[in-house]
């Protein structure tokens, strides 16, 4: 087989490790050809492309990061992708195309697959929202990140009897602000998916300082919001790839909480230090199998499908699944990690 691979959006550890375990399987295992295109889909629709082999892909396991590189694309492009497809695969003369990508790159890979190219997905993304899957790789690295960071936050904090407030990634969901902030011991965790009262965090502060615990820890996901009237706040425009530009919501809270509180509150955003980096042994593991289990969907003709981790087994789900419905936090997640102050 002719295997194209590809990694698109944003970055995330265990990229590397996919890639490595494609070219394993694929080449050495399967005596398969695959190329590796640059950049995403803009590598495969200019046609950039490398060929790899087991040494290309030596030593990357553990490396952060993607030898591929990657980017995001534009719809319209995508559009004129998926209205030449056939063209596309003469050209390239591809057996098979693993794509690996977050939301939006398998929204991309479920409108190539449906216009016939034959497209096997691998899910991706430290903020593990994809809902076919129980687990993105990633996901474990940026929460071991984010917890050593407010590991070491919190020292400090407590020595200076300082609110902190840390903005972690998050977009549409809040797994990475809820398991950070419960394993960090957090005082406070605000999450997309449930909008926060100032006036709560307000209360939190004060009681604690009233307690002579005289500093807060509060995590926050950049796409948290307040609740409607609970602070000024406006939202962030839409870009041209469909997200929502972010307002600095970890600024704003800070600033207001120093404001209402009259203590210091120190905002800190850990930004793209949770995507960058080596992949946990975690990450690595799921990662590796990902990538053995989309080289045999391949061989099967199992195209159209993702894999997804369901409990401990690799599956195959049809792509479809993967975009309809992003996985937010449930409210039964957050009243766990709602504990005494
Ligand atoms: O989708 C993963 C993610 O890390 C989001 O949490 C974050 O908003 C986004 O990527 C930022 O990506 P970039 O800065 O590369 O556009």
């Amino acid at each position: 087989m002719r295997i194209g691979v590809l990694t698109a959006g944003g970055d995330c550890p265990g990229l590397n490790a996919v890639i490595r375990s494609v070219v394993h399987r694929a080449v050495h295992d399967r005596n398969d050809e695959v190329i590796g295109f640059e950049d995403g889909f803009t590598g495969l629709l200019d046609g950039r492309y490398r060929t790899l082999d087991t040494n290309d892909v030596a030593g990357i396991l553990a490396r952060g990061g993607t030898i591929l590189g990657s980017a995001r694309l534009e719809r319209d492009r995508l559009r004129e992708a998926c209205d030449n497809s056939e063209e596309l695969i003469d050209r390239l003369g591809l057996d098979a195309l693993i794509p690996i990508g977050g939301e939006g790159t398998l929204t991309a890979a479920r409108m190539l697959a449906d216009a016939g190219l034959p497209v096997v997905g691998v899910p991706k993304t430290i903020d593990n929202d994809i809902s076919a899957t129980d687990r993105t790789f990633g996901f474990d690295t940026a929460v071991g990140v984010a917890t050593e960071a407010m590991d070491r936050l919190k020292t400090t904090a407590e020595s200076h009897q300082r609110v902190m407030v840390v903005e972690v990634m998050g977009r549409h969901a809040g797994w990475i602000a809820l398991e950070a902030g419960m394993a960090a011991g957090a005082h406070g965790i605000c999450i997309p998916e449930r909008p926060f009262e100032v006036d709560d965090l307000v209360k939190m502060v004060e009681e604690r300082f009233a307690r002579e615990k005289k500093f807060a820890l509060i995590c926050v996901a950049e796409g948290a919001h307040p609740a409607e009237g609970s602070m000024p706040y406006e939202k962030g425009v839409i870009d041209r790839y469909g997200h929502e530009r972010f307002v600095g919501i970890g600024n704003r809270l800070a600033s207001e909480l120093e404001h209402r509180l009259g203590k210091e509150a120190k905002p800190v955003i850990l930004g793209h230090v949770q995507r960058g980096g080596t992949p946990t042994a975690y990450d690595r593991v799921l990662a590796t199998r990902f990538g053995w289990h989309a080289v045999e969907a391949a061989h099967r003709g199992d195209f159209g499908r993702m894999t997804a981790l369901r409990g401990t087994e690799i599956v195959m789900t049809p792509l479809a699944n993967a975009v309809t419905e992003l996985k937010r936090v449930p409210q039964d997640r957050m009243d766990e990690a709602e504990s005494v102050y």
